[in-house]
């Protein structure tokens, strides 16, 4: 039997540009787990639903996030880069999920309550409410061994886990039941203005968000603002220091130096060095990144050709699960 794990994540198409928590949170292990696995990545477009609908920028959006996926490593050799809605077996198996879970269990969900209360909840619609169940729909339709994401999505893997569950044990073992691929350290990266704010792409200000399309220069001296403390002392310390904190797991994470290395190296100098050798990592880490993702968007029909053959391989295995499960559930075939 092969070693082989299959692989699947999602990202929203929610920006022109991913940010670095995406990417170090997340999208640096995609590109990692290709090898040796089966890999199966996602623009989830319509979970992109759940919040403000503009059809120009969805299309946009979707085209730039195949093309910052397939420019940081995403290779559509090794792995299946596709759209969730080319793949009607999404909303097929989502409303079965939403069939299975419980008014109160989906209550519970933290990122609904946070986006709900955002906008006031009389506002809030009801796709944001019913989204975990989609999202657990998109992992069980691929049979996923593995979901890498970053921390804020572990109560929707959990959520995947439990409904999982609960239907092998009522209709019959159908769904494996997946784990969350979850990093000790990089799994929450901080805004660089409210370092104790997660950074994230509907954040207020885009002044403490590092995006990975926005010219080296002003990612450069958003990170030469980056909020620290009054000391001068560069160490790793969530509580005392969160913005050197954040900043040293940056560093690490993309200069492949240990946060003690990195203390060491710096032990002698003050913030103003430290915060200069963190941009250029950044800059000079996605600078060829960014001119890639600029070239393929040049060409929109390459990139659509390579969505549609992932999106017919996805087609594949998801028809596969959904008969399984009708058929166990009693649907007429
Ligand atoms: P999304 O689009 O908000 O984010 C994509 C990935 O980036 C991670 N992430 C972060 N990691 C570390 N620090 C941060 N500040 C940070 N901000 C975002 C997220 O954890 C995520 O892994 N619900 C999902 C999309 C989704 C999905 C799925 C994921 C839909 N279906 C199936 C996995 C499997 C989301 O909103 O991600």
């Amino acid at each position: 039997m092969s070693a082989q794990k299959r692989i699947l994540s999602g990202i929203q198409p929610t920006s022109e540009s991913f940010h670095l928590g995406n990417y170090v949170g997340a999208l640096k292990q995609w590109v990692a787990l290709q090898d040796g696995n089966d890999a199966f990545y996602c623009i989830v477009d319509l979970h992109a639903l759940s919040g403000e609908i503009d059809p120009t920028l969805l299309r946009k959006r979707t085209l730039a996030s195949a093309a910052q996926l397939i420019a940081m490593g995403i290779s559509p050799e090794k792995s299946t880069l596709f759209v969730q809605s080319q793949v009607p077996q999404h909303n097929q198996l989502g409303w079965i999920m939403e069939c299975l879970a419980g008014i109160g269990e989906a209550s519970r969900m933290t990122q609904f309550k946070d986006k709900s209360a955002k906008g006031g909840a009389d506002s809030a619609r009801v796709g944001l409410f019913t989204y975990p169940m989609l999202q657990a729909a998109d992992i069980l339709l691929y049979q996923a061994h593995q979901v890498p994401v970053g921390e804020d999505q572990r109560q929707h893997i959990e959520l995947t886990r439990d409904l999982a569950t609960r239907f092998n044990t009522r209709f019959g073992d159908t769904f494996r039941i997946p784990e969350g691929y979850i990093l000790k350290s990089g799994a929450k990266i901080y805004d660089l203005q409210d370092p104790t704010a997660k950074m994230s792409k509907s954040s207020g200000s885009t002044s403490g968000v590092l995006e990975i399309m926005d010219t080296p220069e002003s990612n450069a001296k958003k990170i030469k603002s980056a909020a620290t403390d009054a000391q001068r002392e560069v160490k790793f310390d969530e509580k005392a220091k969160p913005g050197i904190s954040n900043l040293l797991t940056i560093h690490s994470t993309l200069s492949g130096k240990s946060i003690a290395d990195l203390e060491a190296e710096f032990a002698d100098n003050g913030y103003g060095d430290f915060k200069g050798a963190v941009a250029e990592v950044v800059v000079e880490y996605f600078r060829p990144i960014r001119a890639k993702a600029l070239e393929l968007l040049e060409d929109e029909a390459h990139l659509l050709s390579i969505l549609h053959e992932g999106s017919r391989k996805a087609r594949e295995v998801a028809a596969e699960t959904i008969n399984t499960t009708y058929r166990n559930l009693g649907i007429v075939q």
